[in-house]
């Protein structure tokens, strides 16, 4: 017998809901906002009112498209945290009194296990391979930086993490700072295929073990070019490719050193990527190259499973339904995975 599960997202600001048929995904609708953007950043209130409006179409849309009537439902998997709270609360919310009314179980996941079982997705026309365990997945995005050493489904280590800011933020930071609207970090990444990447160099901050940190690079870079602008007040303009591409070559490769020392002190040849940095072009073009060179499979989910997406939280419910892992009707949401408790 197949087992029907919805997923649930809404740490942010994407509202989505998802259908998945054991490990096949039938549907994912993504409702974005954006209110935001006239902000340059997501507004934490703005967010949850917009999740309001858009749960219930977005999740009458997700069956629709998987052609299942709600009563097939097994069970209603959702994003317990991390993310914003009043955003996490709706999609909370939601998702108890739905599976209250179908007398279904409802399934707690964690956003940040979900991106690393975004990799499981099955979808028909799409072959892309699984990792094997032990592999490790870089979760990579606006508000998450991190190495996590991937055992076995609910086996995780996180093994490094960024200290500060995430990658993502460093992409949209370095985009604020040259002009460009949010989220930057696109922009960046398209700018910088017309610029050459050795035009100017940044510190590459030193920081002990597998852990990150991004806030200096921002300071750096903020600080060169407020240098460069006294002297030629069109200085961005004029450097904007070379500048996007510079900047891009520094994230990249902090990321990706902290990477293979990670793979070279774990002895793991398994890398998977997560995450909206994941669409990169200079990540992936520098993952495919170091797999060449040491001899590593890489793994990038498609795209819309690497952004915040509820087909993640789908499979992940799945995994906890073949476990009979349930939540309860008394569950809040947390913000920070160091909050989350039993319930
Ligand atoms: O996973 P995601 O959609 O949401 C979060 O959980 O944050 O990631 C969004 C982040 C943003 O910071 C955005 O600028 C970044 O991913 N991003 C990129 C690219 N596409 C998205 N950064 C660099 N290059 C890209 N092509
Ligand atoms: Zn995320």
């Amino acid at each position: 017998m197949s087992i029907y599960i919805l997923g649930i997202e809404s740490s942010c600001d994407d509202t989505s809901a998802a259908v998945i048929r054991d490990r096949e995904i039938l549907s994912n609708l993504i409702a974005n906002q954006e209110v935001h953007r006239a902000f340059g950043g997501v507004v934490p209130e703005l967010a949850s009112r917009a999740h309001q409006q858009n749960i219930i179409p977005v999740v009458e849309q997700a069956l629709d498209k998987a052609k299942i009537h709600k009563n097939q439902l097994h069970a209603v998997a959702f994003t317990r945290g991390p993310g914003l709270l009043g955003s996490l609360l709706v999609g909370t919310s939601f998702a108890k009194s739905f599976a209250l009314s179908l007398g279904i179980p409802v399934i707690d996941v964690d956003h940040m296990e979900a991106h690393i079982l975004a990799h499981f997705i099955e979808e028909p026309g799409f072959t892309s391979g699984i990792p094997a365990f032990p592999f490790l997945c870089l979760t990579v995005s606006g508000g998450h930086s991190q190495i996590v050493l991937v055992k076995d489904y609910f086996d995780f280590t996180i093994i490094g993490r960024t200290i500060d800011d995430a990658a993502g933020e460093a992409f949209d930071k370095a985009a604020k700072i040259l002009g460009l609207p949010y989220p930057g970090g696109p922009l960046i990444d398209r700018l910088a295929m017309d610029g050459n990447e050795n035009t100017f160099t940044f510190p590459e901050p030193v920081i002990p073990g597998l852990d990150y940190s991004f806030s200096g690079l921002k300071t750096s870079f903020l600080y060169f070019l407020r240098d460069r602008l006294r002297e030629d007040p069109q200085f961005i303009e004029k450097n904007k490719p070379d500048l996007a591409a510079s900047i891009q070559k520094v994230i990249v490769d902090v990321l990706l050193k902290k990477l293979i020392r990670a793979a070279a002190e774990y002895d793991i040849s398994d890398i998977a990527l997560a995450g909206g940095v994941s669409a990169n072009s200079k990540l992936r073009k520098s993952l495919e190259q170091k797999a060449g060179e040491l001899g590593w499979r890489v793994f990038i989910p498609r795209f819309e499973y690497c952004t915040d997406n509820a087909a993640m939280i789908a499979i992940t419910g799945y995994f906890k339904y073949l476990r009979q892992e349930f939540g309860s009707q008394g569950m809040s949401a947390y913000a920070r995975s160091g909050d989350r408790k039993g319930g």
